[in-house]
C-alpha cells in the first residue's frame, strides 16, 4: 500500500491577555528577575482568566488554523488535543472543542504525554491520514498550567504559562510533509514530574488538598539532565530515520522549557541560534502547547518557507520524548 504524504495546511496560536512578569513573581515568592532569566531564559508568561479553560484557548487557536488552511470545521475527520490540563476528567477536551467548532463528523480524543503530547498527537494523526482512514485532522496542544501551579513554590511557579497552538493536517504533494517520527518513553522516571492527586490512586480529598497533591511536582535538576540528553538524541534519531543531514535543517522548533536545554540541543545538532525558534522569554513553558505555539509564530513571522526542513523536538513528564522531521 502506498502512503499518502501528510503535511501542515494551516497553523494558529492563542495566548491569554494577562501577562505575569518575573517582577510580578518577585512579589509572590523569594526569587528575582536576574535568577529566572539566567537559569531559564524566561521573562514573562501568559495567564488564563478564571473563566478560561483549555478548550477555550484551543478553540481560538483552532479557528485561526482552520481559516489559514481554508478548511471548514465540518470537513475535519479527527481532532486530537494534547493536554495535561483538560477542562475536566471527561468528556475529553477534544470532544468539548469538537462541539465548540461544530466539527460534527470528527472523531475526537485527548492524548496524554505531557510536553511531548503534541508530537505524539502529530504522529497519530499523520498515520490516520497517510493510510487513507481520514483526510483532514486538527491537532491541538492546549494548556492552562496556571491552574495546576503552586504559586508559593519558587521551583516551579516561575516556569509555567498558558496558551494553545493548533495545526490542520492533510494530504500534501509527494516529497513534502512529515518524513519521520521518533517517539519514546521511560516510565521509570514517572515520579520526577507529576500531579499525584485527582486520579484513581489518590482521589481528591481534604488530605490531598492539604498535601498540595493537585499541583505540579517536579524534580527540576533530574528532569534537566534527562532533557539535555534526550533533546539532541531524539532529534538526531528523527533526522537519521528521515535520511536527512543535520546541515540540511532550516529551523529547529523545540519544546520551550529552558534556554539552557535548547542551547545544548543546538550544540549537539551543530545549529546556530538563528536556526532555532525561541519564544520562551514571552510565554514560559506551556507544556503540550509550546511546540505548536512556536510553530505558529514561526509561520506568522515568515520564518518557514516552502521546502524548508523543520525539526520538532520535545520532552516531558512520563518521562516521554518525541521528535519529527517535516518538509514545509
Ligand atoms: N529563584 C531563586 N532561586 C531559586 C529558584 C527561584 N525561582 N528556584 C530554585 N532556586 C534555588 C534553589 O533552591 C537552589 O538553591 P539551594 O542551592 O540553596 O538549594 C538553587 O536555586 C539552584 O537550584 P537548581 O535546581 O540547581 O537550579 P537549576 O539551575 O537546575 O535550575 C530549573 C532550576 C530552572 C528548574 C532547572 O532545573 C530546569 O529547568 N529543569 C527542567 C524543568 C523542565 O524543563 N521541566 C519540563 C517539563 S514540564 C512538563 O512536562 C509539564
Amino acid at each position: 500500500m502506498s502512503l499518502q504524504a501528510v503535511g501542515v495546511l494551516g497553523t494558529g496560536k492563542y495566548v491569554p491577555e494577562r501577562v505575569l512578569t518575573n517582577h510580578d513573581l518577585e512579589n509572590m515568592v523569594d526569587t528575582n528577575d536576574e535568577w529566572i532569566v539566567t537559569r531559564t531564559g524566561i521573562r514573562e508568561r501568559r495567564i488564563a482568566s478564571p473563566e478560561q479553560a483549555s478548550s477555550d484557548l484551543a478553540y481560538e487557536a483552532s479557528k485561526i488554523a482552520l481559516n489559514k488552511a481554508g478548511i471548514a470545521p465540518e470537513e475535519i475527520d479527527l481532532i486530537i488535543v494534547a493536554t495535561i490540563t483538560p477542562d475536566m476528567s471527561f468528556p475529553s477536551t477534544a470532544c468539548i472543542l469538537q462541539d465548540k467548532l461544530g466539527a460534527k463528523k470528527a472523531a475526537a480524543f485527548d492524548l496524554s504525554a505531557a510536553c511531548s503530547g503534541f508530537i505524539y498527537s502529530l504522529a497519530n494523526a499523520t498515520n490516520f491520514i497517510a493510510t487513507g482512514t481520514y483526510k483532514y485532522a486538527l491537532v491541538v496542544g492546549a494548556e492552562c498550567l496556571s491552574k495546576i501551579t503552586d504559586y508559593t513554590d519558587r521551583n516551579t511557579c516561575i516556569l509555567f504559562g498558558d496558551g494553545a497552538g493548533a495545526v490542520v493536517l492533510g494530504p500534501v504533494a509527494e516529497g513534502r510533509g512529515f518524513k519521520s517520527f521518533e517517539l519514546g518513553a521511560d516510565g521509570t522516571g514517572g515520579d520526577l514530574l507529576k500531579i499525584a492527586g485527582g486520579g484513581s490512586r489518590c482521589p481528591a480529598s481534604p488530605q490531598s488538598l492539604e498535601g498540595k497533591q493537585h499541583f505540579i511536582y517536579m524534580a527540576g535538576a533530574e528532569v534537566f539532565k534527562f532533557a539535555v540528553r534526550i533533546m539532541g538524541s531524539a532529534a538526531e534519531d528523527a533526522l537519521r530515520k528521515a535520511g536527512i543531514a543535520k546541515s540540511e535543517v532550516d529551523l529547529l522548533v523545540p519544546h520551550q522549557a529552558n534556554i539552557r536545554i535548547i542551547q545544548s540541543a543546538l550544540q549537539r545538532l551543530d545549529l546556530s541560534e538563528d536556526k532555532c525558534m525561541i519564544n520562551l522569554d514571552k510565554y514560559g513553558n506551556v507544556s503540550a502547547a509550546s511546540i505548536p505555539i512556536a510553530l505558529a509564530e514561526a509561520d506568522e513571522e515568515g520564518r518557514v518557507k516552502e521546502g524548508d526542513c523543520i525539526v520538532l523536538v520535545g520532552f516531558g513528564g512520563g518521562l516521554t520524548w518525541g521528535a519529527s522531521v517535516l518538509i514545509w
